[in-house]
C-alpha cells in the first residue's frame, strides 16, 4: 500500500510499504477514506526527529471502512469508523476513569510515556500511523467509533483528535456561561476551542498572528487579536482589569516569538538521535511564548489549560507568578473516548453547531502530502486544515467521499466570498498546483 513516511527533518515522502495484517483477535484493518494532518504532526516534522526512525508511517486522525475485523473486535466488515489517536484498552483503571491517554495496557514504559499513539515516534510506541491507504487498529474492540453513512467524512473525522482535544481543553478550563476565556493559537485546535467556548456561553478572545485564522474565528463570535505588545493589556481592560477567567494555550512548543528556544530546536534537529534524545530529555527546548502569555494574561485564581504539546523537561517556568497568582494549570493529551458521547450528537446535529464542515481548507490526494505538510507548516495559501484522501483520484471512489469533497469546496468558496479572503483560499488544489 501507499503510506506517508517520515524521512528526516522537514522531509516526508509517500512510499510503498507492506499492507498491514491482523496480529491479534482484537485488531481490525481499515481502508482509510480521510486522514488529516495535525499540528502535532508538525512537531514530528520539525523537532521530534530524534525520536523518529526513517520510514515511520505517520498520521493519527483517520477514518474509513473496516475491511478485516478480528474475531474479538465486535466490528463487521463494512462498518464506517473513526479511529481515536490514543490506543487504549478500555478496561484498565486509567481507561475506566476516563484517562484513556494514560492507558496502563498500552503505556510506553520504555520512554516513561502514556498510552501508545498512532504514528507518533518511539516515545509513543512506534505504531504505524493513519496517513496511509490501510491502517491496522490495535484494541479495535474498544477504540473505533462506529458512525452512520449519511453525513460526509468531514463531519465525523475530527472526532479522532482535534474536536475532543478542544472539548477537553475547554472542560479543563472550567468554562461556564458568562465566563471570559482567551484562546491562544487559532489553528484547527484553537478554532474548535474558541467555538466550543462560545457554544457554552462564554465571551471568547482569540489570539493568532495569521489573519485568515483570525477571520475564521471572528465568524464564530470570537473577539480576535494579533499577538502584540498591547494585546494582553487590551484584553485585561476588556475583562474589568483582571484578565480572563481562563486561558487555553492551543499553540504548544513551537510558538512564534521565542528566539532562544528556536536555537535549541535547531540544535536538537542537527544532533545524532541518541544525543538529540538526551537534549530533549534534559534541556529546556520549548518555545514558551504562548505559555508565558497565558500565565501573564489569566486573572488571579484563574485556570490555564494547555492543549498545545510541550516537550522539554527543563523549560523555565515563572513559578513565582504562578504561585502568587494562585493559578491552576491543567494539561495533557486528549482522552478521546471520554468525550465522544457528548460530541457525537453535536457533529450529527443538522445545524452543525461547532462548524465541523467549516474547517477544512484543502482536501488533496495522499500523494500530495509532502507539499501539503510544507503548506500547512508555512500557513500558505490560506491553509488551516488539510485532509488527505488516500483514494483521491482513484476510479471507483465511492459517492459518499465525492459528496464530501463537493461540500468542502462549496463551503470554502462560500466562506471566501463572504469574508473577502483571497479568492483561492480554501480551494482544493490538484497535486500539481500545490505550492
Ligand atoms: N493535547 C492533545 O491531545 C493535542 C491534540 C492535537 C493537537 N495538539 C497540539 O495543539 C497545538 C495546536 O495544534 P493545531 O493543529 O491547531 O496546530 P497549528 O500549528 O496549526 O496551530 C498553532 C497556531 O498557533 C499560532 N501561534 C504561534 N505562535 C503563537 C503565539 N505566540 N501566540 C498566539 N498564537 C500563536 C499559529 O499561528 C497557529 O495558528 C499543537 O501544539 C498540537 O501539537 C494537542
Ligand atoms: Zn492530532
Ligand atoms: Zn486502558
Amino acid at each position: 500500500m501507499k503510506a506517508l513516511t517520515w524521512q528526516g527533518k522537514r522531509h516526508v515522502s509517500v512510499e510503498t510499504v507492506p499492507d498491514p495484517t491482523l496480529q491479534a483477535p482484537t485488531d481490525a484493518i481499515i481502508e482509510v477514506s480521510s486522514t488529516a494532518i495535525c499540528g502535532s504532526d508538525l512537531h514530528l516534522y520539525e523537532v521530534l526527529g530524534p525520536f523518529m526512525d526513517r520510514g515511520d508511517v505517520i498520521g493519527h486522525e483517520p477514518m474509513g471502512t473496516v475491511v478485516e475485523a478480528g474475531a474479538d473486535t465486535g466490528l463487521q466488515v463494512g462498518d464506517r469508523v473513526v479511529v481515536p489517536f490514543n490506543i487504549a484498552c478500555g478496561t484498565c483503571t486509567m481507561c475506566r476513569t476516563g484517562l484513556q491517554s494514560q492507558c496502563e495496557t498500552t503505556q510506553v514504559t520504555e520512554y516513561g510515556s502514556g498510552a501508545a499513539l498512532f504514528g507518533y515516534s518511539r516515545m509513543y510506541g512506534s505504531v504505524p500511523g493513519g496517513q496511509a491507504e490501510f491502517l491496522r487498529v490495535p484494541h479495535a474492540d474498544y477504540g473505533p467509533i462506529r458512525v452512520g453513512t449519511e453525513l460526509p467524512d468531514e463531519r465525523y473525522l475530527f472526532l479522532s483528535d482535534i474536536l475532543p482535544t478542544a472539548w477537553q481543553a475547554v472542560a479543563y478550563a472550567d468554562v461556564s456561561e458568562g465566563d471570559t476565556v482567551a484562546v491562544l493559537g487559532l489553528g484547527p485546535v484553537g478554532q474548535f476551542c474558541a467555538r466550543i467556548a462560545v457554544h457554552l456561553g462564554a465571551r471568547v478572545f482569540g489570539i493568532d498572528p495569521v489573519p485568515e485564522r483570525r477571520a475564521l474565528a471572528a465568524k464564530y463570535g470570537v473577539e480576535v487579536y494579533e499577538p502584540a505588545e498591547d494585546t494582553t493589556g487590551t484584553i485585561r481592560e476588556a475583562t474589568g482589569g483582571r484578565g480572563p477567567d481562563a486561558v487555553v494555550d492551543a499553540v504548544g512548543m513551537e510558538a512564534h516569538g521565542s528566539p532562544v528556544a528556536g536555537a535549541a530546536h535547531a540544535l536538537v534537529g542537527m544532533l545524532p538521535d541518541a544525543l538529540g534524545e538526551k537534549v530533549m530529555e534534559n534541556a529546556g527546548v520549548d518555545r514558551l511564548a504562548a505559555l508565558h502569555t497565558a500565565i501573564d494574561l489569566v486573572r488571579r485564581g484563574g485556570t490555564v489549560s494547555l492543549s498545545g504539546v510541550y516537550g522539554g523537561t527543563a523549560s523555565p517556568m515563572p513559578l513565582l507568578t504562578m504561585f502568587d497568582k494562585q493559578l491552576q494549570l491543567r494539561m495533557g493529551q486528549c482522552n478521546v473516548k471520554r468525550w465522544i458521547d457528548t460530541l457525537l450528537p453535536l457533529v450529527e446535529d443538522p445545524d452543525d453547531p461547532l462548524g465541523t464542515a467549516d474547517l477544512v481548507t484543502h482536501r488533496v490526494p495522499l500523494d500530495a502530502a509532502p507539499q501539503a505538510y510544507e503548506m500547512f507548516q508555512k500557513k500558505e495559501d490560506g491553509c488551516i486544515k488539510v485532509v488527505l484522501d488516500p483514494r483521491g483520484g482513484v476510479a471507483g471512489t465511492d459517492r459518499r467521499v465525492e459528496g464530501a469533497r463537493e461540500d468542502t469546496v462549496t463551503e470554502a468558496d462560500r466562506r471566501a466570498d463572504r469574508d473577502g479572503l483571497q479568492p483561492d483560499a480554501g480551494e482544493r488544489l490538484p497535486v500539481t498546483e500545490l505550492p
